[in-house]
């Protein structure tokens, strides 16, 4: 590493709040599905920003929309129309299948607005505001308050109680522990259909059918797909493939392909008793600049058909995964599926150690809670550079 790349990290290290440690890289730029960092190197990426970077580094069409849209106007109040909120809006809600959108500025505000959007429904309905919601352990929703009320994750938790009440845990793909905690309170049940933070675990059709079926008492589903959204578990929406629809879905990361930008939508039931002018707002929200970007983004999904891609390379991806766990002793299961995935390693190997050789080997990894290796490559990722990581990766695992 050059003495400039470490300076500068040393030099940001004085001026930025320690939140993060950091790994030590400084990226320059990305080009398809590889980054550059400062002294040149390049790196495979299985990560694409947490998820963000759906369509890769570069896409052409993609950068000229947004250049486009600078040249034109960056922000509109809400208090108005812009041009590109409609086409995105729309593009959405068919995407989706929901009926009502409303654009936020990350995941975590998203989140936000479906937890006041179920409360205010509740509110509407039976003319009380101490609803109740089940959450799941080892979920991950955002830092804000109202996020890490419904994060399952203790220790991110427990700095910051008392956090909002009436918020209680189930365990997930435990359909009996769920309904152990629905009172006459409960609102909803919030949900990951795959947690990603969490570990990569995937719902199973009969948690899902049982959460399903707790509708029939009045609770609302709301199915955070910030991280498995947006075409990664192999459908455009995760929910999609268990033959249910949420009430509320949260959306963010690859909606704007690096943009930041956010939603929840509803359905047209919910929302007729849901948020109305002066429930929610938000200055930046949905403006013309993010609106061009997931209206671009969406239009390239549907015309380049990136979901039938993640399908087609998934199968590859499942193939490399099962080899690597066969070969290395380290791996102690294959996690996820499509192109959210994940190997659990056993005790005596870190997750984050790995992780960190591989970006010495150029490859950038991830890790999530549970000692899980986890990998979200950019969609557009081909068979052969998919083989390539996973190489890399057995490699550093043998
Ligand atoms: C499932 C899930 N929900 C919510 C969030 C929060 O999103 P953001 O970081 O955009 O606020 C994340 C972030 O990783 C997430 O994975």
């Amino acid at each position: 590493m050059s003495e400039q790349m470490t300076q500068y990290m040393d030099n940001a290290e004085k001026v930025l709040l320690h939140t993060y440690n950091r790994f030590p890289v400084t990226f320059e730029k990305g080009e398809g599905v590889c980054l550059y960092d400062t002294d040149g190197k390049k790196y495979l990426d299985f990560a694409s920003g947490i998820g963000v970077m759906g369509l890769g580094y570069g896409n052409r069409e993609y950068a000229d929309a947004l250049k486009s849209q600078i040249d034109k106007i960056t922000h509109v109040s809400n208090l108005f129309y812009s041009t590109p909120l409609y086409p995105a809006a729309d593009r959405l809600r068919k995407a989706s299948g929901m009926d009502r959108i409303f654009f936020t500025n990350s995941g975590t505000e998203a989140i936000e607005g479906a937890m006041k959007a179920a409360k205010k429904f509740g509110y509407t309905r039976d003319g009380v505001a101490d609803h109740e919601i089940i959450a799941f352990n080892n979920s991950f929703h955002g830092r804000s308050l109202g996020a890490l009320s419904v994060t399952g994750t203790k220790h991110y938790r427990d700095p910051f109680e008392k956090l909002i009440p009436g918020i209680s845990f189930a365990d997930f793909n435990d359909i009996d522990s769920v309904n152990a905690l629905v009172t006459d309170k409960t609102i909803a049940v919030i949900v990951e259909p795959i947690q990603g933070e969490g570990g990569i675990n995937v719902a199973t059709p009969e948690f899902m059918k049982g959460l399903d079926d707790l509708r029939k008492k009045g609770i609302l589903l709301i199915f955070d797909e910030v991280q498995c959204g947006m075409g990664r578990s192999g459908s455009m929406f995760a929910f999609q493939e268990y033959g249910i629809k949420p009430d509320i879905l949260v959306m963010a990361k690859a909606l704007g392909c690096g943009v930041p930008v956010g939603a929840f939508a509803l359905t047209e039931e919910i929302a007729e008793k849901s948020l109305c002018p002066g429930d929610h707002g938000t200055t930046y929200g949905g403006n013309p600049f993010v609106c061009a970007a997931v209206d671009k983004v969406l239009e390239i999904y549907e015309r380049d058909g990136i979901v039938a891609h993640v399908n087609e390379v998934a199968p590859v991806f499942e193939k490399c995964l099962n080899d690597i766990a066969q070969s290395c002793e380290c791996v102690e299961a294959v996690k996820g599926k499509g192109l959210i995935r994940g190997l659990k390693l056993k005790d005596g190997v870190k997750a984050a150690d790995v992780m960190k050789k591989g970006l010495e080997e150029g490859i950038v990894l991830l890790t999530a809670e549970g000692n899980v290796l986890r990998m979200l490559p950019p969609l557009v990722m081909s068979a052969a550079e998919i083989e390539e990581g996973c190489v890399k990766i057995k490699e550093i695992l043998m």
